[in-house]
This record gives C-alpha cells, structure tokens and sequence, in this order.
C-alpha cells in the first residue's frame, strides 16, 4: 500500500497519522484509504514536496529589490515556476525552478550578488507535512493572547471584567446582525404575511461573544390567522384573489399552515431563504432535531444561523436571561468567565449542537441557580419573579407560566454584598458537593428537590392529566445523572443530554477549581509576572494533570420510580433493609452483563461471597469510611492462577449471589453477625476481557437489528449478547487478555443511595482499558436498568 508509512497497527485497530483518525478494522481502513479526505491529503503532501525539492529559500534582501528583481537574477539558473516575497518586511523569497537541474545549478554558485547586496540562498527547509487542526489552533491563541493581559490586571474581579471585554459583542457586531434580521423580516414578511422574525440566545441574552450563532425564531401564528382569512374570504368571492389583492399563486398558497409538519414549512423557509437573500449559504434543513430547524451561514457577516418555528418559549426564556441580568451587575462577568473555563475545559459547547457536554444555556441557568443558593441570595427564585410582576405582564406559552416583570427596576436588589472573585469560587464550591445523583435542580423554585419527590408528583400529575385531560399534555422529562429543569417548560431537563461521564468531568473540573481557588495563587497578583487567578483556572483540559488518584468509579443511583414494580414491592417489603436488597439484585446484574452480554471471564476473589452478607460488609465499610475504596496491589496474575487459587469460593460466591432469597435480608441481624466476626476484606470480582467488545458496537446493533434474517428475537439484553458474539467473531483476539478487578459498594442515604463499582485494572498491556472504561460508563448503568427489569419479570 502506497500509503503504508502512514497506517499504524494499534491494540484497537489503526491510526492514520495522516488524516489523525483511529480506524477499528481492516475494512474500515480500507475504505478510508480510498476516501477523499485521504486522497486529497496524500496529494496536498505530493505537491508540497515537490515544491520543496524545486525551491530555494534567499534571504539578505532589502527593501528596494522587488520580486522582478529576483526573477531576473535567478532565470540565469533555470525556468521558474514561482517566486514568493515576504509581504511585511521583504526580507526573505522563496524562489522556485520547474527542474532539479536549475535547484542544483543555483546551490553551485559561489556567490550571489544583486544591486551590489550580497544573497544568501539555501535548499528549502524539509518540514513534516501535518494536518493543522483549526479547532484546536484557534483556541490555543486566544487563551495565549489572553494570558498576559490577564497576569497584568490587578484583581481577580478585574480580570472577570477583563474577560467580558475581550468576548462580549461589539457594537458593530450587534447593529450587522440586528440589519440582517431586519433584511429577513421584510423577505420572510413578502411570503409569509404579518409574520414576524425575533432573535433569540446568545446574540440578544447579553452573554453573546464575537462570532455566536444567531439564533431567530419565525413567529407564523399571525399568518395563519391571516391564511384562514384568507382561505374564508376566497371561498366566498370564488377563486383568484385573497381580499388584500395578493395573487393565489403566492407561496403560502403551497401550503396550509395549520395542518403543514414543521419541515415542509422549512423547506418552505429554507427555499426562501436561498433564492431572495443575498450572501446566504449553506442552507439545510434539520428535521430530526428536538425542535426542527434550518440552519446556513452568511457570507459577509461571517456567521452561522438558525431559524425555528416553535420556539415561542426561548424567545421568553431570553427575556428572562436579559432581566436576570439587568437586575444583578455581577452575572455578566460571572457567566463569560464560567462559561470559557468550560470551554477549556472541554465541559460546555457540543460541536453542531449536538453531544453528550452542556450547552451555553444550561451552563447559564446553573449560574443563576448557584447564585439564588447563595447567602443571602444574589437573584430571587422564578417563582418569587411571578409574584414581583404586575397584571399586565402575565404570560402563559404552551400553557406553561411564564410570568416575571419586564423592568429590572421590579426587582428590588439583593443584599448580597459578595465581590466577583468570592462568587466565583462560591460556583465551584457549590457543585463540587452538589448531590447531583439525588437531586433535580429547579430554577423555578430556586432549590434542589429530592428526585424521589420530584418522580411521585410528577407521577401525580400524570394521573390527574389522564383523569382530567387538558389540551396542552405535557411529557415527564428525560432524568440523567444531571437534571435542570427548564425555569418555564417544567418538564424538560436542559441538561438531559448529559452521559454520566459528562457530569462527572463537569463535578471533579469544579473540584479541581474548588481547591485552586483556596489557593494565594487565586486571589494574589504575582509580584514576579507568573500566572496567577483566573489564568491558571482557564489551562486548558489535559493542560493540568489530575491527581494520580483520580477514582475510576461507575454509579448505579438508586432510582425507585424506574424499577420494576415487582421489584418496588419486594423492596418496600424489605422494609430498612431495602437498599441492601436492592444492592444485591445490582450486584447480580452486574455479573450478569459482565458474563452473559460482554463475555467476560468473571471470577470472585476468595475473600468475595457476594450474598447478603456481602452486601452488608461493603455497606458498613462504606458507611464507616468513604475512603475505604483502598486498593489492593493486585500483580499482573493470570485468571487461570486466579481461578486456581480461588478453588471452591469461586463457585460458592456465585451461587450466593444469584440466590439471594428476599425473606433472607434482615440488615440488623446480619449486622450483628457481622460485627462478631470482624471486618473482611470487600467483595470484589476478578475479569478478564479478550476482545475489544465494545469497538464498532453501535455499527454492528444497527447491522444486526436492520439485517431481518438474522434479527435477533428477543430483549435488548438478547440483542446485546449478539452484537458481542459478532464481535468476538469478527475482530482478532486481543494480544494479552485485559484483567481488572471490581468492588461494589453501597453508598448514601436512603434518597441518595447508589450502589458504586470501582474498578482497577490490574492486567492491561495493551493500553485498552480505559477505553473499555469509558464504554462501560454509559453502556453498564443501562443494562443494569435493563437486566433489573428482566430479572423482576421472570421473579
Ligand atoms: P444555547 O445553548 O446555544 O445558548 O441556546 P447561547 O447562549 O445562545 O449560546 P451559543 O453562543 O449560541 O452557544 C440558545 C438559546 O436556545 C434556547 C435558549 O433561549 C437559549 O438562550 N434554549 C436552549 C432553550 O430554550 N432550551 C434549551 O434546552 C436550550
């Protein structure tokens, strides 16, 4: 293969170095050898060393020689193909033959003199071709840019305003963009009558930096009004004319608003959109988005756009952002420094607005919820707004409350008296503790409510909505391991697209924070020019390594209301000993997903009897010590030795753990069982895993659910084992098998209880364990739900 060098093996698969992307098979590299991005990158790189060989690089020039100057002199060697100045300063050229033969000619000349200066020429420099990632590189410069300003200024609280005048809008910016949804109004209003364009999101919250997306929101309720006018009046006077005079072949007689889906209105929009305005591109409609949008860019304004039709609610909720920070000077400041730590830290900003990180919106509302938690509050409560607002204010969008006033002045201040520099480490600290696990986070009523609470009455309305149904139904939101909910659209979690990873690195990076913000470093100018304040808080993600420490740990949280019923039942028989129970069924489920659906060779240690005994040992050691997840100096043994000297305790761990029968779980007279015994060592399970179970899975799910023959029957848990099966067919085994060890332990109170497997790897030399870690991150707590379920069904 021409492009052999390029391709390099590795424990999953292969890296092209030169495109910079892992390819997990032979099929797959292949095919990404013969794509474009390769092909046209491997002849970039031909032509540059081409033109390398054939250029030499002449320096020692002044100012007054020109680039005919230097054409002239250097034909005398051999045809050129190009010769570039230095645009600044014109100090250097590179000059360029169309044969080696003159490269040569020119090396061999002793001395070259012009306009009586003396030139210094040299063969090109070789450099390495590289694909220069912009996304990365723009980034890099600005925080470089920023970093000195930043060193410079004399306070924290300086630096937070300094942030905001290097991101916020300009003046300029603001008047283009608000020309161009002037420009879209007076087209958008030519075909749809008395409709209306209204910017929302960062462009108009007042927390817009340069280059945000222009969100705006196509208000059509009034030229549907208008079209059932029209539609009456025409089928009164008979066919031609709309009472207004507007010809029939307009293009809203195309289509009936008030039965068209929102894409053929998009369609309609975007089509719109390509013909009559000017410098528009890239137009595309997104139809499956959670609220359907056309997206483009524009030319001159260098700017990316979106345009919804139902979307009447952001428009108010960035009333409410502009309110918010009307009232309270502090959060600008607070939300541009926040939001670009994020950034750097990887924690906010999904690419194409989609993706497992948290948006600019969520990331705000968690500010605003931070600081009505403060002491006393910074802002009031949703709620409390309501109630400041006077009649003519009310609001009520898709039948949700969107009342608050619409002055700042309505608001009376707050007493908190706290600079920007105590506020923003107040932030991290906030979220390093917060329970994120057993709490949903309500803007609305400026307080975190128990998830437990939260489900039951949500459950209650659900009831009430079947019993008295209204016409505007509302879903339950989606809850994930962080729930925010909307201020005004009560049941819809803004953060629910977050994975467990992703609000993991957003809790331990507010740690990380939490702990520097303790530091002299945070609040105190160094008097020798190093970084100091928000400087170092903004290093980049990987910039900063992590404590050595870091635990790798996965949580089930203890979910009652997504339980199976039977299981609820035979919890709430179990009495106060409901979650070691329920511990125990997570233990059983875990091995199960390890054995049945990953394949994994599973052995318990000696020590490990995973009955209920167990359960209540790693309770205990977590209650009496969250620190008790020691780890254990496991060698790189191999399972067979493993197994070998686990003899019979293997099997008896096994045969606990899956016989765990409910009438046996009675926490107190275990507990006293227990303590005459004294304290063993935690359970915990030896794995080893030979393939890369979890490389291409999604690919092969979507194969095998679409290939009808080979379909498989059966629950998602059936369909899991079968992606594995093809897998381990499929893939090579891996070179050494990878060996971990997992200890489950029960931690927390009654609402926050969660059952917390730590894993170590104890075998991996390969280097593939932290991918199969992060895999497991999302996929176990899943089919852990799953497997519940099953288990209940069958009980
Ligand atoms: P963004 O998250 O894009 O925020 O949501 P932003 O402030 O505009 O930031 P960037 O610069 O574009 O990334 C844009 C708007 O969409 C609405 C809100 O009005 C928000 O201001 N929105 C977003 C919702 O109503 N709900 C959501 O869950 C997300």
């Amino acid at each position: 293969m021409e492009t052999d060098s390029d391709i390099k093996t590795t424990p999953r698969g292969f890296h092209c170095t030169l495109c910079n992307v892992n390819l997990p098979n032979m099929p797959s590299l292949e095919q990404h050898v013969k794509g474009k991005k390769h092909k046209t990158l491997s002849s970039v790189r031909t032509t540059r060393k081409t033109q390398e060989e054939l250029s030499l690089f002449v320096s020692g020039i002044k100012p007054e020689i020109s680039q005919t100057d230097i054409s002239e002199y250097f034909e005398q060697f051999g045809p050129l193909s190009d010769v570039i100045m230095d645009k600044d300063k014109g100090v250097f050229a590179i000059v360029q033959f169309s044969e080696t033969d003159s490269v040569q000619a020119a090396l061999s000349c002793v001395e070259h003199q012009m306009k009586g200066l003396k030139l210094r020429v040299k063969p090109r420099e070789k450099k390495e071709f590289k694909l220069i990632d912009k996304k990365t590189k723009a980034p890099q410069q600005v925080f470089d840019r920023l970093k000195p300003q930043l060193c410079q200024v004399v306070s924290v609280d300086a630096q937070m305003q300094h942030v905001v005048q290097q991101f916020q809008l300009g003046e300029n910016e603001k008047k283009a963009r608000s020309l161009l949804v002037q420009l879209l109004q007076e087209v958008f209003v030519e075909f749809f009558p008395d409709s209306q364009i209204l910017p929302f999101g960062s462009s108009v919250n007042t927390f817009g930096i340069h280059n945000c997306d222009l969100d705006l929101f196509l208000d059509l309720e009034n030229t549907k009004v208008f079209q059932a006018r029209a539609k009456t009046t025409t089928e009164q006077a008979g066919e031609g004319m709309s009472d207004d005079g507007r010809s029939e072949d307009s293009i809203l007689s195309d289509i009936d608003l008030s039965t068209a889906s929102p894409a053929e209105v998009l369609d309609l929009v975007a089509a719109i959109l390509r013909r009559c305005v000017p410098s528009v591109y890239k137009v595309h409609v997104v139809s499956s988005a959670r609220l359907p949008v056309v997206k483009f860019h524009h030319r001159k304004l260098n700017l990316q756009a979106d345009i919804t039709i139902n979307n009447r609610l952001a428009v108010r909720n960035t009333r409410f952002l502009q309110l918010c920070s009307g009232r309270e000077d502090r959060l600008r400041p607070l939300v541009y420094t926040i939001r670009y730590w994020a950034k750097q830290k990887q924690l906010a900003g999904n690419l194409g607005g989609a993706g497992p990180l948290l948006n600019n919106y969520a990331l705000t509302l968690l500010i605003i919820f931070f600081l009505q938690n403060c002491e006393p509050a910074v802002l009031p409560s949703v709620e409390k707004l309501k109630d400041m607002a006077c009649e003519e204010e009310e609001c009520v969008i898709e039948g949700w409350n969107c009342t608050f006033p619409s002055q700042p002045i309505a608001v009376p201040p707050s007493k908190n008296t706290q600079d920007l520099c105590s506020l923003l480490a107040g932030f991290f600290s906030f979220y390093a503790k917060f329970d994120f696990a057993s709490s949903v986070i309500s803007v609305r009523e400026g307080r975190a409510l128990p998830i437990t609470d939260y489900l039951s009455k949500n459950k209650e309305e659900e009831a009430m909505q079947e019993e008295k149904p209204t016409h505007t139904h509302h879903h339950s939101p989606k809850l994930g391991p962080l729930n925010l909910l909307d201020p005004f659209e009560l049941t819809h979690n803004v953060a629910g697209n977050l994975n467990e990873r992703s609000q993991r690195s957003f809790q331990r990076e507010c740690q990380e924070a939490d702990k520097y913000c303790h530091c002299l470093q945070y609040q105190r100018k160094s008097t020798k020019g190093k970084s100091w304040g928000l400087v170092r808080l903004f290093a980049p993600h990987g910039d900063v390594p992590h404590a050595k420490t870091e635990q790798l740990t996965i949580s089930i949280p203890f979910k009652l209301a997504s339980l199976p019923e039977v299981l609820r039942n035979q919890l709430h028989t179990a009495g106060d000993g409901f979650r070691l129970l329920w511990f125990q069924k997570v233990c059983s489920a875990v091995e199960e997903v390890f054995q049945s659906v990953l394949r994994c060779h599973l052995a318990p240690s000696s020590n490990a009897v995973f009955g209920e005994d167990s359960a209540v040992n790693a309770a205990e050691e977590m209650e009496t010590s969250a620190a008790s997840l020691n780890t254990s100096t496991n060698s790189c043994d191999s399972i067979e030795s493993q197994n070998e000297a686990l003899g019979t305790a293997a099997v008896g761990g096994k045969r606990a753990l899956s016989s765990g029968s409910d009438e046996s779980v009675s926490p107190r007279g275990k507990k006293a069982r227990l303590s005459k015994r004294g304290k063993p060592e935690s359970p915990h399970w030896i794995c080893a895993l030979e393939h890369v179970v979890w490389a291409g899975r999604r690919k092969v799910r979507r194969e095998l659910i679409k290939d009808t023959d080979s379909r498989p029957e059966g629950s998602c848990i059936e369909i899991e084992s079968q992606v594995t099966a093809h897998i381990i067919e499929k893939e090579p085994e891996l070179k050494e098998p990878v060996e971990f060890k997992v200890q489950p332990q029960v931690v927390g109170e009654t609402e926050s209880t969660k059952a917390v497997l730590k894993f170590e790897p104890t075998c991996d030399k390969t280097g593939v364990f932290q991918d199969f870690f992060h895999f497991l991150e999302a996929f176990l707590p899943k089919m852990v739900e799953t497997v519940l379920e099953k288990q209940a069904g069958s009980a």
